[in-house]
């Protein structure tokens, strides 16, 4: 455990080592990661309040997300339970020195230590993939919606149930028999688990039918705007690097998803969907 023993944490041990090889401060970076990160902040531009408004960012990492909605002028609140991940979102915070994250604590998405009704909107990037029970993310969904005003947004970004099957047909990974393994199970029940020390393979997680996210956001009190792919079918562009790299196929890649995004069935082809909501 990566706290006190006393307190509740729902971070198992696989997870924090994988999270302690440093790998996340990269993600959002290449042609894949980039998309992710511009498809968010797309929508989460579109559905948040103008600034000023208070964002609390749960399982916000190393800071990539908490650091653009800084420079557009929110006062944003990290919290996550990794504390390699605290440290490098401090060194992002004091790369933008006139916009700094607000605050940058330790911290579990099911345990939020804030006050009621004290913030305009939530980031839940990750939580939701890692508390692999029902119940524990419903307990992290009824924080978030806890710690939300009135009409305060909810962002819940789950993986999809299918995302290792797609991953592993672009980048040929089903010719290996533990890879299939874990596909089959993640495809039965959503339970990710990976028992190599493939760290490509990710670690202990739980993958989401798309209708299981919104479903969970339901009964946690939330009323559901609306699920969307972030990635969609673009990722499964074998070319997307180079594509990526041309301002006007990227314009048309983006703007595709946009066209596809608001039809429910596409939901079965991203590697991340996000809830967006209302309390
Ligand atoms: C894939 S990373 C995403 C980081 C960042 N939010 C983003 O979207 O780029 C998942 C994050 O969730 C955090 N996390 C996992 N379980 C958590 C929990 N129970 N409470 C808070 N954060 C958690 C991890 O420490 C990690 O930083």
């Amino acid at each position: 455990m990566s706290v006190s023993e006393s307190d509740h944490f729902s971070l198992p041990d696989e997870v924090s080592r994988y999270y302690e090889e440093g790998l996340e401060a990269q993600r959002l970076s290449g042609a894949l990661g980039e998309l992710e990160l511009l498809r968010t902040m797309e929508i989460v531009s579109r559905y948040l309040p103008d600034p000023p408004a208070t964002i609390l960012d749960v399982g916000g990492g190393p800071g990539v997300h908490a650091c653009w909605l800084a420079r557009d002028g929110y006062e944003i609140h990290l919290i996550d339970p990794v504390p390699l991940h605290l440290d490098q979102a401090r060194q992002a915070s004091e790369g933008q020195p006139e916009y700094p994250i607000t605050s940058i604590r330790l911290g579990d998405a099911c345990k939020l230590n804030q006050p009621d009704a004290s913030v305009d909107a939530v980031l839940m990037f990750g939580p939701l993939y890692h508390l692999t029970s029902r119940d524990d993310r419903i307990l992290a969904l009824r924080e978030a919606h806890r710690v939300l005003r009135k009409s305060g947004s909810l962002f819940a970004v789950g993986i999809s149930r299918f995302a290792s099957a797609l991953d592993g047909l672009v980048r040929g990974l089903l010719s290996d028999p533990e890879f299939i393994r874990i596909v089959q199970r993640d495809l039965t029940d959503g339970q990710h688990r990976n028992p190599t020390k493939k760290l490509s393979y990710f670690t202990t997680a739980f993958f989401h039918h798309p209708e299981e996210l919104a479903a969970e956001v339901v009964e946690s009190g939330f009323h559901l705007e609306i699920t969307l792919p972030l990635e969609g079918p673009a990722a499964l562009l074998q070319d997307l690097d180079e594509r990526w790299d041309d301002q006007d196929q990227r314009n048309t890649i983006l703007n595709t998803l946009r066209w596809l995004e608001d039809e429910p069935s596409i939901l079965g082809i991203t590697g991340h969907l996000m809830a967006v909501a209302r309390k």
